[in-house]
């Protein structure tokens, strides 16, 4: 078994890596031989997509030696999706959405006849049968139904990015109002749900 986990804060001690070690711990208790594998965004910067990203359409034997190069960290960014059977990822809320350097990942990630195909009904999911939990922290809150939810370009984009690929079984936990006087109380009510995932052998998350 093996959980990817990927932290994308631009601080070490934020709240959503706190909250994604909590679940690294919670998922190694159910899968002690488990492997957990770390992808840290902010440790090093991904390649933003350039010109040699078109090689990606390209029959293998067109590929030039600096397109291979350059395709590289897709690569290796791809197999570490694809080993996985848990998904984790810390995402804080920048600007109303993702910060950037999760999108790079997401970039790097999405690549055709690897993650995605395209046949007669159109774009295809390939990546099945993964569990993939989101922790994201906000300053505010953009509860459902509440006037911020239309602000809200975090959630529904991932969502839609992740499914695009076939990453369709999704859970959210937010820790909001972490610039209000709520915030311990939110983060608590996080950690509590993560520490109240159960993973059963068949990687069905059962409970929340
Ligand atoms: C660059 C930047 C942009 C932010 N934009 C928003 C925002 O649009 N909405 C919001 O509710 N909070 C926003 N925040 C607050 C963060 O979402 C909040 O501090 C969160 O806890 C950050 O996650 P972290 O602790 O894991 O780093 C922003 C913070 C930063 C640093």
């Amino acid at each position: 078994m093996k959980l990817l986990q990927v932290d994308s804060s631009a601080r070490a001690s934020s709240v959503t890596r706190r909250l994604t070690a909590k679940f690294a711990e919670e998922w190694r208790k159910k899968h002690p031989d488990g492997e957990v594998i770390q992808r840290d965004l902010s440790a090093t910067a991904l390649p933003l997509i350039t010109d040699d990203w078109g090689a990606t359409q390209f029959e293998e034997s067109k590929i030039t030696p600096a397109q291979r190069s350059y395709l590289s960290t897709s690569d290796k960014l791809v197999e570490e999706l694809q080993a996985a059977d848990t998904v984790v990822i810390g995402a804080p809320m920048y600007n109303f959405s993702i910060p950037s350097s999760l999108k790079a990942w997401i970039d790097q990630i999405v690549r055709l006849g690897k993650t995605v195909g395209y046949g007669p009904n159109g774009p295809q999911g390939l990546l099945t049968k993964k569990k993939v939990v989101i922790i994201t922290s906000r300053g505010s809150a953009y509860e459902k139904g509440s006037v911020r939810e239309a602000f809200d370009f975090q959630e529904p984009y991932l969502r839609h990015i992740l499914g695009f690929i076939g990453l369709t079984d999704v859970t959210f936990i937010h820790a909001e109002n972490q610039a209000r006087e709520e915030a311990a109380a939110s983060f608590a009510d996080a950690a509590e749900r993560i520490g109240g995932i159960a993973i059963d052998q068949n990687q069905q998350v059962v409970a929340y």
